[in-house]
Formats: structure tokens, C-alpha cells, sequence
């Protein structure tokens, strides 16, 4: 029997009802495949906010530090919208971030066949769409100094942020978006902004130097805004996409959406030797919250990432993805995904798994 402790940081919104789904899930699935897994809640966002004030008290950062591995469902919602940024839920998620070392942000978009018909592009435009992004997560513009609204001598106020990247930071992202694209089809995509920044130009030298040591591995760079444009135009031509942290967010968004819906989007967060914060890319649908209507899948999939990448038990993660597959191909939907037809609800859609696992 393999011991893990697992840190669930619920959160707000829709995070509480999706998390129940996957830890259920995990049960079943350790029983299966021997695999001991501990549980231990702690507070992150607005939960935290509400309970000490904080949005990433100290208390949460030492145990999932201490932990082997950090499942995490959402945060934010309007009730702290209007709080400083020091204190905003999403602090929490930063902190959480940086705090861990998490430099590296999984972000896979596959269009799955059951689903096609949610996706707003035409079938033939999204049919095979499999995409790994692969984003920077502790630099760039989010963490760049300076940072700050100022006063400046004539009075008037100054927003200011950085983007910026060491060779070193882009090392060692580049060093894992070329071993993702490895196990993959081999092709890796450079995302940056080199015709006009330096940070850009910086990124691209040095994304192509390390490419001498992956010559396995076909690369390509586009601008951004190109990238944007050639993602909603024809996405199956990309396998691996690596970027910066500000990119990576807005493109990691839109490759979702190919997929139909945001609401089946795992994502993992991976750091050098700390454990691994594994999350939907979906938020905390404060909208739909305590109403059994959010789509748990995304939660349930991050689960799978988790025991893959976080816990190395790839055949428990596979038992996973099926028992998501199987569902869909039952006919099972939650509003998100439904287009219209019937559908079911969040505690529903968790028996139904539970019943596919058996
Ligand atoms: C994401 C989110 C976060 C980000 C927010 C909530 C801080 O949009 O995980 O993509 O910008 O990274
Ligand atoms: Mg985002």
C-alpha cells in the first residue's frame, strides 16, 4: 500500500460541491489500486478571507508544503470583488503559487468526440484538437518589479508592472514544455512577443538554443497575436505550446473554449521538488454555487492529472479519464455541456462516475 497526504483546498463558489465529487472518486479509485490516500482540508480565497482575514494564511502554505500533493477547485466571488488587491481571493492563488515554486502550468485542451457538438467552432475546425500549453507561472508580468500604482510628479497616478524573464526562468520552463512535447507528437510552439519586446527577444534566443538538445523535437515561434488568431482559425496545428505567464492565461482561455466547455479543463501546476497544485481551469461560478448544477468533471480530471504527474500512478489516472469517458458516453450532462438537452446535476454526475468505476 502507497501512503499519500493530500491537501483539498475547496475554496469558494462551486468549489465545495465539485471537490466532494472527486474525493469520492479518489476513494473508489485508491481502494482499486491500493493506493492510501489521507485527506486534510485546509482554507484558501474567500474562505480564508471570512475565517482569519487572509486569503493564503500561513497555516494552509506549511501543510500543503508538507503534503505530497495539493487538489484545489476554485476561488473568488463577488462578496470579495471590491477588497484591496493585497487581500483579494486571488492572492491566494498567487501566493499559493509562487509560495510552492510552481514555475509550470499544464493546461491540456482536447476536444473530447461526445462534446463536439458545445464547442461554438464549426466540427470540422475541432475535430482531433489535442493541445498542451505549457505556461510560465512564478515570473513574467504577473511577479515582474516594479509593480504598483504611484503618484507621479504631476500628480497624477501611474499603474506599473513588469514583464520580465532571467535565462534561467525560461530555462527551466522551456526545459519542460520540450520534454511535454516529447511525449507527445513532438511539435512545440513558442508563444512571445519578440517584434516588439525585449523580454520577448530574450525568450525566443534562448528557447531556440536549448532546442540543439531536443533535436527530437520540431519548433516553431509565433507572435501572440498571431497565435490568437491562428488557435481559433486551425487549431490542430499545434501539439505543445510554451509561453509566458501573461500569454499563457489569456491563450490557455481560448484554447479551452475550443474544446466546448471550460467546465471539463484540468490543469496542473509543477514546481522543481515541491508538491504539485493540481486545479480546473474553470473558476469558482459563484452564479451557480450551492445549487448541485456545476459540472464536477474538470475537478475529477484534475484529480487524474494529480495522480499522474503529482503521485506517479499513471494506471489510476487512466481508470480515471475512462470512468469520465464512459459517462459522457452514456448520455450524463451537466447544463454546461448539455446544448439544451436535459440535464443532470453536480451529485449526480458523481454517482454516475462512482457507478463507471466499479
Ligand atoms: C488562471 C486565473 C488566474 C490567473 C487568476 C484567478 C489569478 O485566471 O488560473 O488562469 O490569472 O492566473
Ligand atoms: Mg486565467
Amino acid at each position: 500500500m502507497t501512503h499519500y497526504r493530500i491537501t483539498l483546498l475547496p475554496g469558494d463558489g462551486i468549489g465545495p460541491e465539485i471537490m466532494t465529487v472527486a474525493v469520492a472518486v479518489l476513494k473508489q479509485v485508491g481502494q482499486q489500486f491500493a493506493i492510501d490516500l489521507q485527506f486534510q482540508e485546509a482554507l484558501i480565497g474567500g474562505a480564508a478571507i471570512d475565517a482569519t482575514g487572509e486569503p493564503l494564511p500561513a497555516d494552509t502554505l506549511d501543510q500543503c508544503r508538507n503534503s505530497d500533493a495539493v487538489l484545489l477547485a476554485a476561488i473568488g466571488g463577488y462578496q470579495w470583488d471590491n477588497l484591496p488587491n493585497a487581500i483579494r481571493p486571488e492572492r491566494g492563488l498567487l501566493g499559493l503559487r509562487s509560495g510552492l515554486g510552481l514555475f509550470a502550468n499544464l493546461r491540456p485542451a482536447q476536444i473530447l468526440p461526445q462534446l463536439i457538438d458545445a464547442s461554438s467552432l464549426k466540427r470540422e475546425v475541432v475535430e482531433g484538437v489535442d493541445i498542451m500549453v505549457v505556461r510560465e507561472l512564478t515570473g513574467g508580468i504577473y511577479f515582474g518589479q516594479p509593480k504598483g500604482i504611484f503618484a507621479t510628479e504631476t500628480g497624477e497616478r501611474r499603474g506599473v508592472n513588469t514583464m520580465a524573464y532571467t535565462e534561467s526562468e525560461i530555462e527551466r520552463i522551456g526545459r519542460v514544455a520540450f520534454e511535454t512535447a516529447r511525449k507527445r507528437r513532438g511539435k512545440l510552439c513558442s508563444v512571445d512577443k519578440a517584434n516588439v519586446l525585449e523580454v520577448s527577444q530574450l525568450w525566443r534566443e534562448h528557447i531556440t538554443q536549448l532546442a540543439q538538445e531536443y533535436p527530437d523535437v520540431e519548433l516553431t515561434h509565433l507572435y501572440v497575436d498571431n497565435a490568437a488568431m491562428q488557435l481559433v482559425r486551425y487549431p490542430k496545428q499545434f501539439d505543445t505550446i510554451v509561453t509566458g505567464n501573461l500569454f499563457g492565461d489569456i491563450l490557455s482561455d481560448a484554447a479551452a473554449m475550443l474544446t466546448g466547455s471550460i467546465g471539463m479543463l484540468p490543469s496542473a501546476s509543477l514546481g522543481a521538488a515541491n508538491p504539485g497544485v493540481f486545479e480546473p481551469v474553470h473558476g469558482s461560478a459563484p452564479d451557480i454555487a450551492g445549487q448541485d448544477k456545476a459540472n464536477p468533471l474538470a475537478q475529477v480530471l484534475s484529480a487524474a492529472m494529480m495522480l499522474r504527474y503529482g503521485l506517479n500512478q499513471p494506471k489510476a489516472a487512466d481508470r480515471i479519464e475512462q470512468a469520465v469517458l464512459a459517462v459522457l458516453d452514456q448520455g450524463y450532462r451537466t447544463g454546461d455541456i448539455a446544448s439544451g438537452a436535459p440535464a443532470i446535476g453536480c451529485q449526480a454526475m458523481g454517482e454516475a462516475l462512482l457507478q463507471a468505476l466499479q
